[in-house]
């Protein structure tokens, strides 16, 4: 009896580290293709929690939807709640929304890669169709200009604490 109960606890810290190694190792790379197919499929993104302090639909601005929805994955909401530089891993997902508030019209994530782009904060761009069409992607010029009035804070307009 007992030693099947060391066995049962045995498989389940294996099991439990495997998920853990799992997780870490199942972070895309940086093909358009693939990180989309992530963030919709692997681990879709409309399931996370939403920017801190940025809960649901918002009035936007140009160049971005007159409405927004931000979305982060783990790794970025504990970072952006402590009001830290986003870690490797990190990935915040913005939906562009038209006047109505419904109709989706751009998707437009950033994506933390250690080393991928230091001068670009690392970060990996992308501008995506509602249906995943790539309309940009990888270090894009055009995002990156804008975001760098913001290059000594990560990068990014929005912050939270
Ligand atoms: C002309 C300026 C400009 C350009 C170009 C631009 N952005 Fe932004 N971006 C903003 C502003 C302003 C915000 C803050 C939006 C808000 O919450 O009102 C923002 C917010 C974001 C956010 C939320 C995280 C953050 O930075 O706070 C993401 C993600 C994002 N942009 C991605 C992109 C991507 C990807 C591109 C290129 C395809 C891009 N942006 C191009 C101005 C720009």
């Amino acid at each position: 009896m007992r030693r099947n109960r060391i066995i049962v606890s045995l498989a389940f810290c294996f099991a439990l580290g495997t998920v853990g190694a799992l997780t870490a190792a199942d972070l895309p790379g940086t093909d358009p293709g693939e990180f989309w197919t992530y963030i919709t499929r692997q681990n879709d993104y409309t399931q996370w929690k939403f920017f801190p302090g940025k809960e649901g639909i918002y009035p936007g601005q140009s160049p971005h939807g007159a409405y927004l929805k931000v979305y982060v994955n783990d790794i970025a909401y504990e970072a952006a709640k402590e009001g830290r530089p986003m870690p490797e891993g990190a990935i915040i997902v913005k939906e562009n929304y038209g006047k109505d508030q419904k109709t989706l019209m751009a998707v437009t994530p950033m994506y933390k890669v250690k080393g991928y782009n230091p001068e670009g904060g690392d970060w990996f761009w992308g501008k995506y169709g509602p249906d995943g069409k790539v309309m940009a992607a990888g270090k894009v010029d055009g995002c990156i200009r804008c975001h760098s009035v913001h290059k000594t804070k990560d990068w990014r307009f929005l912050h939270a604490k």
